[in-house]
């Protein structure tokens, strides 16, 4: 076999690349507007209620209506996920491999008119749509792998007139509850590892972004993929989240998303129901309040550039973005200036041209982040941005904020927004001390050229993800194993070689020969 390597970017500055998309927006475009139906044990099913999925760079254009599934429809998967268990989870490691190898291979013969739609549907600029889907690709690569290594389970010792093994097996139904964010990546990358170790799954994706999750599902029925193993059920969270979470028979929830839906999940996950019979496990990657941290040694502009990469790409709407920066007293003024310029700089508006920065995802969204600059402009100085246009789109300036205490709110609270604040450390153990100082341990940078320091934050620096001299974004499956600290989550490791078992248990058998 191919051994695993990451998918490669594409470099739009080739004519070729730029046509490649171009067409993938034509593809997409005759399907815009269309209704799409839930997938249950293989049915279409349309349902009166339906949501729109709209273009955040351009309200009015609809990618989908969307079935939305009620009561009836999320007990109807439930009951498909239960059956299909019964043959799913008797197939083989590499027929279910397979499934994910050759949806790999389908992704990658429509790559545009996927990152197409991301563009379209969740207002991603072309670089960061297509790492997106490139990431979607690698998930399904890397975890067929990982899942044939887990075959023939782990080593275990044998005495005579015994022969022992330790197997891996799967749980049973798993609810995955995807973000809108990285709504292909996180989407297929949590569904195909579920699937992959012989669960069966309910999907409730994003309802901001579910009609690319609708079109990787027919990737995998294209792969093989028998019915019933995953069934497609966007709804509210109200309606048929909890309820999925507090049934009965889901073994474990797969979530991605807020820190007060994931907290709420885990504690509804933790109530036995009547006539349940396993513990749930929850499996849960929440936010961030991810700091880079500068030091005197630092090349400045390296920093400059990694603060305003980890800030502002895909407008600040990444957990793992940076939205604050502890710079040590001496260099801080002339890193300020170099963020500010560099920020200045930066293109905002439609990406379905190829610019920096597209728009936040809703109106949610950007009335939350006027709020924080509204704070921001009280506890610090506004640098530049904190204008937003929320008229064709929801677009909102990149913005920095000075002269912060790193105990403000706007340095504590997750904005999920294109905004970053400067706070001042007088020395390096106390800007660690500032950058552990918050709720969250997601990702976390230093930017450095002291050795010293770089073991000093390796030790202390308490954040799942930990980056030297780079941005704190980016995490690439299968180098960067992907999950954190603290009210980040459960340190869940995605895209790392201990992700799977978390979807199996282990079974010890022991026959006398
Ligand atoms: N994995 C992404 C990153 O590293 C965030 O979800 O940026």
């Amino acid at each position: 076999m191919i051994p695993y390597k990451h998918e490669p970017f594409t470099d739009f500055s080739l004519d070729e690349n730029k046509d490649a998309l171009n067409k993938g927006f034509e593809t997409i475009k005759k399907d815009f507007g269309s209704d799409y139906p839930l997938i249950i044990n293989g049915e279409r099913i349309h349902t009166d209620k339906k949501l729109e999925s709209y273009n955040p760079a351009k309200k009015s254009e609809i990618i989908g209506n969307m079935s939305q599934a009620g009561e009836k429809e999320a007990l109807q998967a439930m009951d498909a996920a239960k059956d299909a268990f019964k043959d799913w989870r008797k197939t083989t490691f590499e027929f279910r491999s397979d499934v994910l190898f050759k949806a790999a291979a389908i992704v990658r013969k429509r790559k545009f008119e996927f990152t197409a739609m991301l563009v379209k549907e969740a207002g991603k600029p072309w670089k960061e749509a297509d790492a997106d889907t490139a990431e979607a690709i690698d998930f399904l690569e890397y975890y067929a792998r990982q899942n044939l290594e887990l075959k023939d389970g782990r080593k275990v010792e044998s005495r005579p007139g015994e022969y022992n093994r330790f197997d891996y097996i799967p749980l049973g139904v798993g609810l995955v509850i995807s973000p809108w964010n990285f709504a292909f990546a996180i989407m297929a990358g949590t569904t195909a590892a579920a699937l992959v170790t012989g669960n069966t799954v309910l999907l409730k994706p994003s309802s901001k972004a579910s009609v690319i999750a609708y079109k990787f599902i027919e990737v995998l029925e294209e792969a093989g993929m028998p019915k019933g193993v995953v069934n497609f059920i966007p709804g509210s969270s109200r309606e048929i989240g909890d309820l999925l979470v507090e049934h009965k028979d889901t073994a474990f929830v797969s979530f991605t998303g807020s820190r007060d839906v994931g907290v709420s999940i885990y504690e509804k996950a933790a109530i036995v129901q009547d006539g349940q019979v396993n513990l749930k496990r929850v499996i849960a990657e929440m936010g961030g309040k991810d700091t880079i941290v500068v030091d005197s040694s630092a090349d400045l502009d390296l920093a400059a550039d990694s603060i305003v990469k980890s800030a502002f790409a895909f407008s600040g709407q990444k957990c793992s973005a940076c939205s604050r920066v502890i710079a040590l007293d001496d260099i801080h003024d002339e890193l300020l200036e170099k963020v500010v310029s560099r920020t200045k700089e930066l293109t905002i508006g439609d990406p379905e041209e190829d610019i920096y920065m597209g728009p936040v995802i809703d109106n949610a969204s950007v009335e939350k982040i006027e709020k924080y600059i509204e704070i921001g402009k009280e506890e610090g100085k506004l640098e530049v941005g904190g204008t937003v246009d929320n008229e064709t789109g929801h677009f909102v300036n990149p913005t920095v904020f000075s002269g912060l205490k790193h105990d403000d709110r706007l340095m504590q609270e997750e904005i999920f927004g294109p905004v970053v604040g400067f706070a001042k450390a007088s020395n390096f153990t106390e800007a660690i001390e500032f950058a552990n100082d918050t709720d969250y341990g997601l990702t976390g940078a230093v930017i450095t050229k002291n050795r010293e320091h770089i073991e000093e934050a390796r030790r202390d620096f308490m954040v799942g993800n930990l980056y030297f001299n780079r941005d704190c974004t980016g995490a690439i499956v299968g180098y960067h194993p992907f999950g954190g600290f603290k009210m980040s989550g459960t340190d869940s490791k995605a895209g790392g070689p201990d992700y799977l078992q978390l979807h199996m248990q282990g079974r010890t058998s022991s026959e006398m020969l």
